[in-house]
């Protein structure tokens, strides 16, 4: 029988290495041949450690499964699918309503098992996309109208059309895995769930736009990913995937990762490009654009995990396929990151389109706590805060802009109604303090400033005037600052003492 059970470092951190042992251990004393095999993770992260079994019905999951209880479940039929089991995971509720095609394979496939991934759909996309002329890839992408899943959302085809267009001898891709916000793990996930969708995604972009090396930029937090990929680069050069060759069509392209030393800066994408050449991550100014200019002066296609992944799938299923999902401008699906205080945290891919109240509440089962959501933070440390009555606000890019805030990476961090905003207004400007490149003056000396004069509303000082000279601030650091990091952080700011205005405005004492 096949068991499976993760490896995804979220699992792990839960004790799935202790459970995978205590598997095989209750397999030899019942002198019972298991084939154990370990997986990335479902995404249904209140559930893990999730222990699946293989039966005629399906694969039948168990779970949250503590070490301790290995003994017990398999007395009781485990491996037989037998006993206290969640039932056929595919039919769960969470899986069913979800429409997954860039986390199809996590969870399913050993990640590092090359005919596992070619049996599960892997390898279309780029071999449709090695048939077809380079300019034809791209114009499957800008069909699409995949939008890049790193927060910005620009069209990820505009953007290879300009790669492809400029005449250089060298190009280079650059996945962006920097993956820094708050509240958001997706391209861990796939990183260690699927590290060859990415590959291949990468690949058809450089087939794309004629580069011939490419660089994965992994977060130094995410020793796993780096592992997993590492590895499956090994592996897909063995397979001809990657190297002077891909699958026998002359074209040649190869991979290497990078690790970064722990600096949120470096998801910016000038920043990451100087982190990339060995200098100091400090933001470039812009123009010109890393489609034009990237690393080491090179045209250089700058893209998430996500959205590398997501050409898979493009390609693979053809642009209109990939189009038929979504609302207005927002096209595919996205993959949303429930977390912080909520009873069902984890992955949920998704048409564009669902509601912030479907995911927090339908999904992700209201708070962990049992008291009622008060606040949302939805798009990372740069995002804003909403309040419930905004949960009928659809994910959708323009939807989200237009309520001023932003759907982002896809990271959903709640609330319950225990929260107090001022100091969650407080903690934006502390990060942006603590993480600024230091480059531009708004950014550098602006959040510092900020942390003061929330400090101030705090105890309760000219509440009133702070406010003001905050909103100020917060104007300034908006129009003034040279990237998102400093640009960004009075959304988070403002939409707190927007939306939550008691928290600031009830600290002011009787003389004010
Ligand atoms: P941006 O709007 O300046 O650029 C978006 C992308 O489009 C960039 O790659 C840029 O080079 C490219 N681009 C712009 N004009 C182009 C053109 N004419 N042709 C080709 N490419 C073009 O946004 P930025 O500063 O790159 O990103 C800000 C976003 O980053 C925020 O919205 C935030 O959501 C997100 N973010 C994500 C984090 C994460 O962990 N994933 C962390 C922090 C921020
Ligand atoms: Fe650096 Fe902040 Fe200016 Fe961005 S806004 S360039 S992080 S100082």
């Amino acid at each position: 029988v096949t068991v499976y059970v993760p490896q995804d470092s979220a699992a792990r951190s839960v004790g799935a290495d202790s459970v995978a042992a205590g598997l095989l251990a209750a397999a030899r004393r019942g002198g019972r041949a298991i084939d154990l095999v370990r997986t990335g993770s479902r995404g249904m992260l209140w559930l893990e450690p999730l222990v699946e079994v293989a039966t005629p019905h399906g694969r039948v999951g168990y779970g949250p499964v503590a070490p301790g209880d290995v003994p017990a479940l398999v007395d009781a039929g485990l491996f037989d699918g037998e006993g206290a089991s969640l039932g056929p995971v595919e039919r769960l509720p969470w899986m069913r309503r979800q429409n997954r095609l860039t986390f199809a394979r996590v969870g399913v496939v050993d990640p590092l098992d090359p005919a596992d991934y070619t049996d599960h759909g892997g390898l279309r996309g780029l071999r449709r996309a090695l048939s077809l002329a380079p300019e034809d890839v791209v114009e499957e992408m800008v069909t699409s109208g995949l939008r890049g899943r790193g927060g910005a959302g620009f069209p990820a085809g505009i953007k290879w059309r300009t790669v492809g267009q400029e005449q250089a001898a060298v190009k280079f891709v650059c996945c962006n895995a920097d993956e820094g916000d708050s509240g958001t793990f997706a391209d861990r996930m796939v990183m260690e769930g699927d590290p060859f969708q990415l590959l291949e995604g990468m690949t058809i972009a450089a087939y794309a736009v004629g580069a011939s090396e490419g660089f994965v930029y992994v977060r130094s937090e995410y020793p796993d990913a780096v592992e997993t990929l590492r590895s499956a680069i090994g592996i897909a050069r063995g397979q001809g995937w990657l190297g002077p060759d891909v699958l026998g069509s002359g074209f040649a392209f190869d991979i290497e990762v990078r690790v970064g030393a722990g600096a949120y800066i470096c998801g910016e994408e000038t920043a990451m490009l100087e982190s990339l050449e060995g200098l100091r991550g400090m933001v470039r100014a812009k123009p010109p654009i890393p489609a034009l200019s990237g690393l080491f002066g090179k045209p250089t296609v700058v893209n998430n995990v996500l959205t590398l992944c997501a050409a898979t799938t493009v390609l693979g299923d053809g642009a209109e396929a990939y189009a038929s999902y979504g609302m207005g401008r927002s096209r595919g699906t996205q993959v949303f990151q429930l977390g912080g205080n909520i009873a069902r945290g984890g992955i949920v891919e998704t048409a564009f389109g669902i509601t912030l109240g479907e995911l927090v509440q339908d999904f992700g089962g209201g708070t962990l706590t049992g008291r009622p959501v008060r606040s949302v933070q939805v798009g990372g440390p740069l995002g804003a805060y909403l309040p419930v009555d905004r949960f009928d606000l659809p994910m959708d890019y323009e939807a989200f802009a237009e309520a001023g805030a932003m759907v982002g990476h896809g990271g959903i961090v709640v609330f319950d109604e225990t929260v107090d905003m001022a100091r969650q207004a407080r903690f934006a400007m502390e990060f942006c303090a603590a993480e600024s490149c230091g480059k531009c003056t708004p950014c550098r000396l602006g959040s510092v400033r900020g942390v003061e004069t929330i400090d101030k509303i705090i105890e309760g000082s000219d509440v009133d005037d702070n406010l003001a000279l905050l909103d100020d601030l917060c104007e300034l650091m908006t129009d003034g600052s040279l990237c998102a990091m400093g640009g960004m952080t009075p959304f988070p700011v403002r939409s707190a003492v927007q939306h939550f205005g008691e928290d600031f405005l009830d600290r002011r004492r009787p003389a004010d």
